[in-house]
């Protein structure tokens, strides 16, 4: 895979943000569906919404503060609504009560945060009555469907300067009028890739792209394969006031530890309000998500992906001549590691190599406090001792072992 994936598996973690009209209902962004609200009724939530400047600008900052590296915004979810200036409809921020481009608003505040930016752009369009023939098998409005796409498209890789990442979703292919070939999925990222050399782009157009997703669910994908999960802090996308089914902090270094060792990225969802504040339970997290890394960063960012990442008590994974061991279940004062000097197949087709020479000099310590650990071979285990007797960190320590 060609260098412009560099920056995406150093990263290993990024902030979705789900916002726009629903907000304003807080009943999560498939609201309009769910509930039946007819188009008409939807669109007068425009005078409606008025977010504070600035408020994308903080947003960037939590992220920065999270350890986040990359930012992907809702630039327009299923319901159509844009958050960006668009020729092809009259449904945008710029028609509403907001009444600037929001997109272009989001773009500068990553940059400014030194972040990779990121778009969102939902395929499917409930309030594009060409989207909704053709869902509903009338393949004489595909070409008008494809036109009003690509033109989108086409506007978000034009006018913001450079892009990083394209994150489509929504296609809901139906197995006919609806699919990859009617959508002009290939041709539009060939598009894409034009106006914006370098840019990632994920699989949700139906074509194989630069990575695969994963739904709040944690699935690996096989050795080679780039990938991404996202999920929520808790389970609705768009701003839903009563949803209190938060994650807690130590869920979330689950999630992103795991994601990281298994090589590949957690986005991590925030569903502001419709006037751009983040509910404090999403924001307490963040934060606590970066202090972790601010500590412990280094056995996340840039990590490689082992054949065997599973451990007795968490998960391994390396950078250059140096083992990171994660620990979610703290072993005792002494641990064993069974280790193996079997080769092993490297990231990217690299020559099989062993882990390590058993019994060969090993140097052990804590990632987090500097604390150095005794080590001795017996036969294949590695055992370090002078551990504290609690974990300095009860959700995730890593103990680094440097061969
Ligand atoms: C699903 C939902 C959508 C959400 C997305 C995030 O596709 O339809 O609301 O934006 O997941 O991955």
């Amino acid at each position: 895979m060609s260098h412009h994936m560099e920056w995406f598996r150093e990263a290993k973690f990024g902030m979705f943000i789900h916002w726009g009209l629903y907000s304003l209902l807080g009943r999560g962004e498939w609201v309009m569906h769910n509930e039946g609200i007819p188009a008409a009724e939807y669109e007068t939530l425009m005078r409606k919404f008025k977010p504070r400047r600035g408020c994308i600008r903080d947003w960037a900052r939590l992220a920065r503060r999270a350890g986040m590296r990359y930012m992907v915004l809702t630039t327009k979810h299923h319901d159509g609504f844009c958050l960006f200036r668009t020729r092809h409809t009259d449904f945008h921020a710029l028609n509403s009560a907001a009444g600037r481009d929001l997109v272009a608003e989001y773009v500068e505040a990553v940059r400014a945060e030194g972040l990779k930016v990121g778009l969102y752009f939902s395929l499917g369009d409930w309030n594009h009555p060409a989207y909704k023939a053709v869902a509903n098998g009338d393949a004489s409005q595909c070409g008008k469907l494809r036109e009003f796409i690509h033109g989108q498209v086409r506007e978000l890789m034009t006018q913001y300067g450079k892009i990083d990442l394209l994150w489509y979703d929504g296609a809901w292919f139906n197995g006919g009028t609806l699919s990859a070939e009617s959508l002009g999925s290939a041709a539009l990222n060939d598009m894409a890739r034009q106006l914006q050399p370098g840019i990632i782009i994920n699989e949700r157009a139906g074509v194989p792209a630069d990575y695969v997703t994963c739904e709040n669910e944690l699935k690996p994908a096989p050795f080679g394969q780039d990938w991404e999960m996202c999920t929520c802090i808790n389970d609705m996308w768009g701003y839903a006031r009563h949803d209190y089914n938060y994650k807690t902090v130590n869920q979330l270094l689950f999630l992103l530890s795991n994601c990281a060792t298994n090589g590949g990225n957690l986005l991590l969802n925030i569903g502001p309000r419709a006037n751009g504040t983040v509910p404090a339970p999403q924001v307490q997290r963040l934060e606590a998500v970066g202090r972790w890394l601010k500590k412990q960063g280094e056995a996340i960012y840039g990590v490689e992906r082992l054949p065997r990442v599973y451990t007795s008590n968490g998960r391994v994974t390396r950078k250059g001549s140096r083992l990171y061991y994660h620990v979610y279940y703290w072993p005792d004062r002494e641990w064993s590691i069974v280790m193996s000097d079997q080769a092993m197949p490297g990231n990217d087709g690299a020559e099989p190599r062993p882990l390590v020479r058993l019994g060969a000099p090993v140097k052990a310590s804590i990632l987090a406090t500097g604390k150095k650990l005794a080590t001795r071979w017996e036969g294949n285990r590695l055992i370090l001792s002078g551990l504290p007797a609690v974990p300095p960190d009860k959700a995730d320590t890593v103990v680094v072992v440097d061969l």
